[in-house]
């Protein structure tokens, strides 16, 4: 059977079908190709699953958030596994434009378990995100799924927690095995031109002034694409049990939650020297405040999945930053 991965052509879902179809699997991709950012990249992305797995990759483009037309897309396709990592990312983007949010975050999640729900899925992996972890205050072991979330700084965590909330429900009523990943801070090959490393990467090759809020002092806890791919596999191979234990996060019925991150908070200032050393020039500085919605530090605590599931992140930033590098350089013909 095969796996339904949402926001194919986006960063994760891309590179988490490409692993499903690298180990023989079969995918049905689905995705809106919206314009949050240069849909052109969202393209290249589905034109290299298309040229390198063109007859096990399936894609529909469809708005997961209309009902009607998921149904229509998804008529002809048959799938027992669900990835669904599609959704309005960017803490940023939902203090102007919360709408997006709720649109493609609650009404299309609600739709995502509702096609589960109808197809008989027995696993559910979705993406969740660190920003639930809003205002708590950072432990040194760092942010814990046993953590209460109750304190979101921008609508886009509110969306993620309200995601985590109704699958929690789902799980209850209908026994669907769900698995709630909350990423921090994604990057790589094929990353996302909103977020800080490819702003950075890009200014700096150009000679243009980055802007650098919170002053500088900011820690990530930056995680590499294939330890983030690593995770999201684990969990499509051990759905979580219906057992009546509690599971991380805390649930009694089939749902868990687990963070991915590297377990490393990198100074924001490292991260940018390391792009300096990649490119071989120094950046300008634009030092600014925090802005509105941005957590000051990240540091994942990943003890929960480690025990569960043997995850490994093997990446740092020093290593990850020049493979970054060196695909940007790439995709863009440098
Ligand atoms: N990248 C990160 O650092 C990070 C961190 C935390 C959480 N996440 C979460 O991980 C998931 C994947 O993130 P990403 O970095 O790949 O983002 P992305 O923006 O690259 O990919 C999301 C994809 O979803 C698609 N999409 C959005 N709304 C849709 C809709 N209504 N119908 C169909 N397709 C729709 C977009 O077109 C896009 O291709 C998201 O849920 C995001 O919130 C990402």
């Amino acid at each position: 059977m095969s796996v339904l991965v949402t926001g194919v052509a986006g960063f994760i879902g891309f590179n988490v079908a490409r692993a499903l179809l690298a180990r023989g699997e079969s995918v049905i991709g689905i995705d809106c190709v919206n314009h949050y950012y240069d849909p052109k990249l969202k393209q290249a992305r589905l034109d290299h699953l298309n040229t390198t797995h063109h007859t096990a990759f399936h894609f529909e483009r469809v708005d997961f958030a209309d009902m009607a037309a998921l149904n229509v897309a998804l008529a002809p396709h048959s799938f027992d596994r669900v990835v669904h990592l599609g959704a309005q990312a960017g803490v940023r983007y939902s203090i102007t434009n919360p709408e997006a949010y709720v649109q493609s975050n609650l009404v299309g999640h609600l739709n995502i378990l509702e096609i589960c729900r109808r197809a008989d899925v027995r696993n559910l992996v979705y993406a969740s995100s660190s920003s639930v972890y809003g205002k708590n205050q950072l432990p040194k072991t760092g942010f814990s799924v046993d953590h209460r979330v109750d304190q979101p700084i921008s609508l886009y965590a509110a969306t993620k927690k309200a995601d985590e909330l109704m699958s929690e429900t789902y799980a209850h009523l209908y026994r669907l095995p769900q698995t709630g990943l909350r990423f921090f801070t994604v990057y790589g090959p094929w990353g996302r031109p909103d977020m800080a490393m490819w702003l950075f990467a890009d200014a700096i090759m150009k000679g243009r002034p980055i802007d650098v809020f919170g002053e500088g002092n900011m820690r990530r806890d930056f995680t590499y694409i294939d330890d983030i791919v690593a995770g999201v596999m684990a969990c499509v191979d051990n759905p979580a049990p219906d057992d009546g234990a509690a599971k991380a996060g805390g649930s009694i019925s089939p749902h868990r939650l687990y963070n991915i991150g590297n377990h490393r908070s990198e100074e924001l200032m490292h991260m940018i020297s390391l792009i300096e050393t990649s490119i071989g020039k120094k950046a300008v500085l634009n030092l600014l405040p925090m802005q509105p919605g941005d957590v000051r530090d990240t540091f994942a605590d990943i003890t929960a999945i480690q025990n569960d599931l043997g995850y490994h992140p093997t990446t740092s930033i020093d290593e990850g930053v020049p493979k970054f590098i060196d695909w940007f350089k790439s995709y863009h013909g440098l």
